[in-house]
């Protein structure tokens, strides 16, 4: 199980982003750092977690926290959320770093209209961002507009490599599509789907 208190620091300057009104995935929970205090701020926060000692722990933590109200705690692998939960994010945190790649499409599905990402890499100081940013962008960009918001260094993690965070933007591309039928013009507003196909709103 997996808990670092050097975190904090950073832990802190992604809860204090969130606000009471946001829907929040923390899609590798843990025993709840970042998302039991997102909780107590307010947000209506779901957290994944594999691993069942740290469902336990997450559990207690919730309940200690007074905050089992709005925080749901899905036990399992965060890729069967994207059925029950598509669409829904506004704010998706991704604390895996090595491997969050492999959950960007999983992230696309679970992102709302207007989503933020909190992504965690480690990786060589030669290329401390981009790796992640062209993966964020190739999982996402089909269906939303990417922006990034903010890319630092969290701490070292070994000679020359570093953990870092990109705090990246998703915002639902929309489109005008102008349907001709029996000779009238009707401008229809649609919006991409994760799958990246048209769905009229
Ligand atoms: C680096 S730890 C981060 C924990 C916590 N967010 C923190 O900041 O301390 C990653 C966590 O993701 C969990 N995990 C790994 N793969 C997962 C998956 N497919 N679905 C849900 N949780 C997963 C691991 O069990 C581990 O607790």
């Amino acid at each position: 199980m997996y808990f670092s208190p050097r975190l904090a620091t950073e832990r802190h300057r992604v809860v204090t982003q969130s606000d009471s009104n946001e829907r929040v995935i923390d899609m590798f929970a843990g025993v709840g750092p970042f998302a039991v205090p997102m909780a107590a701020h307010g947000a209506d926060v779901v957290a994944a977690e594999l691993n069942e000692s740290a469902v336990e722990y997450l559990l207690i933590n919730a309940e200690q926290n007074d905050v089992v109200d709005n925080l749901t705690v899905a036990s399992g692998d965060v890729k069967a959320l994207s059925d029950s939960y598509t669409d829904w994010a506004d704010r998706l945190i991704m604390n895996l770093p090595h491997s969050a790649d492999e959950f960007l499409q999983t992230a696309v599905r679970l992102a709302g209209d207007d989503c933020v990402i909190h992504y965690y890499d480690i990786q060589h100081e030669d290329t401390l961002f981009e790796p992640g940013i062209n993966a964020i962008r190739s999982a996402a960009e089909q269906t939303y507009t990417v922006s990034v918001e903010t890319r630092h260094e969290v701490r070292s993690y070994a000679p020359h490599e570093y953990n870092i965070c990109l705090d990246v933007r998703l915002q639902r591309r929309w489109f005008g599509n102008v349907l001709n039928i029996t000779g009238i013009y009707i401008h229809e507003q649609c919006r991409c789907s994760s799958a990246g196909r048209a769905i009229p709103s």
